[in-house]
């Protein structure tokens, strides 16, 4: 053969064998000349046993053979042959308005099945990962764990449960120990969201910078540092759940500004990206500012205020419903997780006196520092009972300067009171001159001995308890 020719036919022959899909060549008379490898790979038909040959013979269902006929295109035919599944485009070869072959070209579908079969895998694994996800960011405080008497709570249990219905902000407001991220929990877990993620943010314990990049998320390569592959911010990570933003007082004004835009549009755009994402996301907010000052001093956005000020819960601290102490105390006696360690229960109760220290307490870190001094005196209790030796310095020590004892409760009468006075006075006074003055102790009192001890036996003090200093 000429060279030239020849070169030409291996050429062409190079140009067929690196397309990647399956080609098949027949001549006028149905004869095949030719096929790819690929070909081969996706119908298992091995080139000698077929070129040369007519194609029907091989492949008495081939339609190429009718293109070559009728000169017609024919796309997407289906093809299963064994374990071999495809679809075939054929065309005719014209040349000079004259039919002088036909092609078929084809694509293998065991291997679009392979590819769907793992994406549907990965797809069920993506699922699952997203209900560890979710699991993983529960909140765990619902209403009942609530404790209180008081009106005033009571009352704002009663709008909070409502606010649970709805998908509307909450700002809460209270001190540090009031309970705020309790409610926003038992909110959330009251609502449809209960299964979706509950994530608590502290704007104030965040470096100011951070706070948007952690809020949001960012593209890869955004900034110096930026994550290889880019993070998903926890707007996104709180999808269909609920985000607490505590200490919102906290945050910087321009984020301020981009939280509006999440209320507004419902939708977040990660740093460095150019694209905005929807998302669903309830909005509980905190703090124990006063953001109305905030607003006034130009130091928070008044219209994010607005926005967020729809359902609004002020927390009272602690020693404004004093009546609940005691169910507290009660409570964390029995969950203390210091109370369990060895066996099955070892604190069970509060002395009277140690009782009225406790409720006449300030407690400047609310409920929070409740639930700390019980825990630290069921440590330091030595039988079933909490005894004053057993408070915390502070707060045993506060007694002294608290002027609550005097207060009057509705339900006592004024000889319960007088008595509390008089048993907090000999307390007082043993522990001035020590137990060993007990001498000492009554002049102080203006009793006798004989009086004292009939007093101590009264109010049931054990005075070898009361320390000495
Ligand atoms: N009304 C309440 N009943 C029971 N536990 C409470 C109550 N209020 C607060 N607590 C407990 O006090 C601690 C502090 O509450 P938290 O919600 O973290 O306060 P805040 O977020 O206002 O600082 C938590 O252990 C919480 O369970
Ligand atoms: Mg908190």
């Amino acid at each position: 053969m000429d060279r030239s020719l020849q070169n030409q036919i291996e050429w062409w022959k190079a140009v067929l064998y690196s397309i990647n899909d399956g080609v098949l060549v027949i001549d006028h008379q149905g004869i095949v000349q030719m096929v790819n490898p690929e070909y081969t790979r996706i119908t298992g038909v091995i080139p000698e046993k077929i070129i040369g040959k007519p194609l029907r013979q091989f492949r008495p269902g081939a339609q190429l053979p009718d293109t070559l006929r009728d000169g017609k295109c024919r796309v997407g035919v289906y093809r299963k042959e064994g374990e071999h599944e495809y679809v075939v485009d054929m065309a005719p070869i014209v040349v000079h308005d004259e039919i002088i072959g036909a092609v078929s070209v084809c694509k293998s579908l065991t291997e679009v099945h392979k590819l769907s079969k793992e994406l549907q895998k990965k797809k069920e694994k993506i699922q699952q990962l997203e209900r560890t996800m979710d699991s993983l960011h529960q909140a765990k405080y619902t209403f009942d764990q609530i404790i209180g008497k008081d009106r005033g709570l009571k009352q704002i249990v009663h709008i909070a449960k409502r606010a649970a219905e709805t998908h509307l902000p909450v700002l809460i407001f209270g001190e540090s120990g009031t309970g705020k991220e309790l409610f926003a929990q038992a909110i959330h877990n009251n609502s449809s969201r209960r299964e979706r993620p509950f994530i608590p943010v502290n704007c104030a314990a965040i470096p100011l910078l951070l706070l948007e990049s952690e809020l949001f998320g960012y593209e890869e390569g955004s900034f110096t540092n930026a994550k290889k592959g880019g993070k998903m911010g926890l707007f996104e990570l709180a999808n269909h759940g609920t985000i607490f933003l505590d200490e919102i007082g906290d945050m910087s004004y321009d984020l301020q500004a981009k939280l509006l835009r999440v209320l507004q549009e419902g939708k977040v755009r990660r740093i460095g990206d150019t694209k905005e994402q929807d998302i669903d996301v309830r909005i509980i907010a905190a703090t124990n500012h006063d953001l109305e000052q905030l607003v006034a001093k130009g130091r928070f956005r008044e219209d994010l205020f607005y926005r967020l000020n729809v359902f609004r819960l002020q927390l009272p601290p602690l020693r404004e419903r004093r009546e609940d102490i005691p169910e507290l105390i009660d409570s964390f006696i029995r969950s203390s997780p210091v109370n369990t360690l060895d066996g099955p229960r070892l604190v069970d109760s509060v002395e009277g006196v140690t009782l009225q220290v406790l409720q006449s307490y300030d407690w400047p870190g609310n409920v929070r520092e409740l639930k700390n001094a019980i825990d630290y005196a069921i440590c330091m209790a030595d039988g079933r009972e909490i005894d004053l030796q057993h408070l915390p310095v502070l707060i045993a020590k506060a007694k002294q300067t608290s002027p609550d004892l005097l207060r009057k409760p509705d339900s006592q009468t004024v000889r319960e009171v007088l008595d509390e006075v008089e048993r907090k006075l000999i307390i007082d006074t043993l522990e001035r001159f020590g137990s060993d003055e007990k001498r000492e102790a009554a002049k102080a009192l203006g009793f006798s001995l004989a009086t004292l001890y009939n007093k101590i036996k009264k109010y049931k003090l054990d005075s070898s308890k009361i320390p000495n200093d």
